[in-house]
């Protein structure tokens, strides 16, 4: 039996992902049999309070998406609801665990497993009353949402202070870029294919994009944005995390500590900035009032819970460089922000201009080879290639070829979230973050933060609905490269 308990059970976090994620998976029929969900939070709710929140929150999904509404009926929805019930917990309350632990059975084989979707200021007060109420025996889980920690030395001392009540593999760091089908298949295009191999490394590529643009601004979530940043919010995590797999030489095997054990080198590798560096090397921005698909779009400093006078970044291009072997001299940009142009996750891989043109300078389309991993909003995999276009004469052209994903594939799309949870459910830490890589992608960020601290003149300003400030194009530009959307 699984006793789910989601800390954080009113917030945005569970509301938008967590209950919609648990209730797909009910209805797919992937819970156990015997599984329970108890939403905990400080308001003061009753079972059917929480019961109706729960309703409304897999209500707006199903009318949101396709996906996770296959399958739902009332009836279905009824059954839910009737295995969820609600405890009221202020975190640092010691009696107030009590309910709580009257509710769980820890006994024989059965596993709680808790979901801390609350602020990493509440990892360790709750984690102690867990312990304190004996309920983290060896069959618990837990599982914590980002961010952890606001920089290095807070997240070693949130991870050390869990590791005196739990075990390395009792803790599920989520990172919910792993549970995305896409990035999954990056590592089996990588290890299971032949051809890329060879090319896969500083003769061949000549620099590597990894982007991840929004449309939505910082929505309900101001307050917590504003004291986060995209830094934080996004680089530390998702797309270090990208980083991390595009670079890892080859694992032993597939198992978890393999892979982590690679992942983990390439952040140790990442070239640490220099305070001037991270000036010449980083680009970040705050947007503007502006508009999103023709529609009007208030500031940044505009939002509710954002002061009016905020130097919070709501933007971020960076060019890494990892030093080993196979990476030396080779810019991995990364960029990320919200209010952009349109909604993606891409990862392009720009290979090396071949050395001689036989067809002269003057063709048009001379850009070289790339292979574009997309991950949203359509996932694919497309290999540019040049041809000849038909016709008189050789001029050539770029052409894609294109593996997209929903046409060559009909099984069930998982959500991210409802994967990492059927995953932390079942044991697998694969698609989890360990300690050591955590503490490898702050080491890489610390320096980052620092010199931003000292310098409020860096941000830049940028116009909702584009692409970012003129800086980031020009990160690429000095190493005679572009984003994807320039060419
Ligand atoms: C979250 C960030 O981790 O990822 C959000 O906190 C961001 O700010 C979200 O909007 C993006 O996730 P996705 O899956 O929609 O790209």
């Amino acid at each position: 039996m699984t006793t789910f308990v989601l800390f954080g059970g009113t917030g945005d976090l569970a509301k938008r992902k967590i209950i919609p994620a648990l209730y797909s998976a009910f209805v797919n029929g992937r819970l156990d049999a015997n599984f329970s969900f108890i939403g905990v939070a400080r308001e003061a709710l009753d079972d059917a309070d929480f019961r109706q929140r729960v309703l409304a929150s897999v209500s707006a999904s199903i009318e949101g998406s396709s996906a996770n509404g296959g399958g739902s009926t009332p009836a279905t929805l009824q059954a839910f609801l009737a295995l969820t019930s609600y405890c009221k917990i202020d975190a640092r309350e010691a009696a107030d665990f009590e309910p709580l632990k009257q509710r769980i059975d820890t006994s024989g084989a059965n596993a709680a497993l808790f979901y801390l979707a609350t602020g990493p200021d509440l990892f360790i007060p709750v984690v102690q009353q867990l312990a304190a109420h004996e309920l983290v025996g060896d069959n618990a889980r837990v599982v914590l949402e980002k961010p952890l920690g606001r920089d290095a030395q807070s997240a070693r001392e949130i991870n050390a202070a869990l590791r005196t009540y739990l075990k390395e593999k009792q803790i599920y760091r989520i990172d919910h870029y792993l549970g995305k089908e896409m990035v999954q298949n990056l590592l089996v295009l990588r290890f299971a294919n032949s051809f890329l191999e060879p090319l896969w490394n500083r003769k061949w590529i000549q620099d590597v994009q990894i982007s991840i643009s929004e449309q939505v601004g910082v929505e309900s979530r101001g307050d917590f944005y504003d004291h986060t940043g995209a830094l934080r919010d996004m680089v530390q995590n998702h797309l270090l995390q990208l980083l991390s797999i595009v670079a890892m030489e080859p694992p032993v095997n597939a198992n978890p500590d393999a892979i982590r054990d690679e992942k983990v080198k390439v952040l140790r590798g990442l070239h640490k900035f220099t305070p001037e560096e991270v000036s010449k090397h980083t680009v970040r921005g705050q947007y503007r009032a502006g508009a999103i698909d023709g529609k009007p779009v208030i500031s940044y400093q505009a939002e509710p819970g954002v002061p009016a006078a905020s130097r919070t970044e709501t933007f971020v291009a960076i060019r890494a460089e990892i030093d080993n072997w196979r990476w030396a001299g080779v810019p991995f940009f990364l960029r990320t922000g919200k209010r952009m142009a349109s909604r993606s996750a891409e990862i392009t891989i720009n290979f090396k201009p071949i050395p001689y043109s036989i067809f002269g300078t003057n063709q048009r389309n001379l850009r070289s080879n790339r292979l574009v991993i997309s991950l949203q909003p359509e996932e694919s995999v497309e290999l540019f290639l040049k041809t000849k276009e038909p016709g008189e004469g050789i001029r050539l052209s770029d052409v894609a070829l294109n593996l997209d994903f929903a046409e060559a594939s009909t099984s069930r799309r998982v959500e991210s979230y409802e994967r990492l949870l059927l995953d932390a459910m079942h044991g697998d830490l694969t698609l989890f973050v360990r300690d050591d890589e955590l503490g490898a992608a702050w080491d890489w960020i610390d320096p980052i933060l620092s010199a931003w601290q000292g310098d409020s003149e860096g941000l830049k300003s940028y116009i909702s609905g584009s692409w970012g400030p003129a800086a980031a194009s020009y990160l690429l530009a000095q190493c005679g490269s572009a984003w994807g959307e320039e060419y």
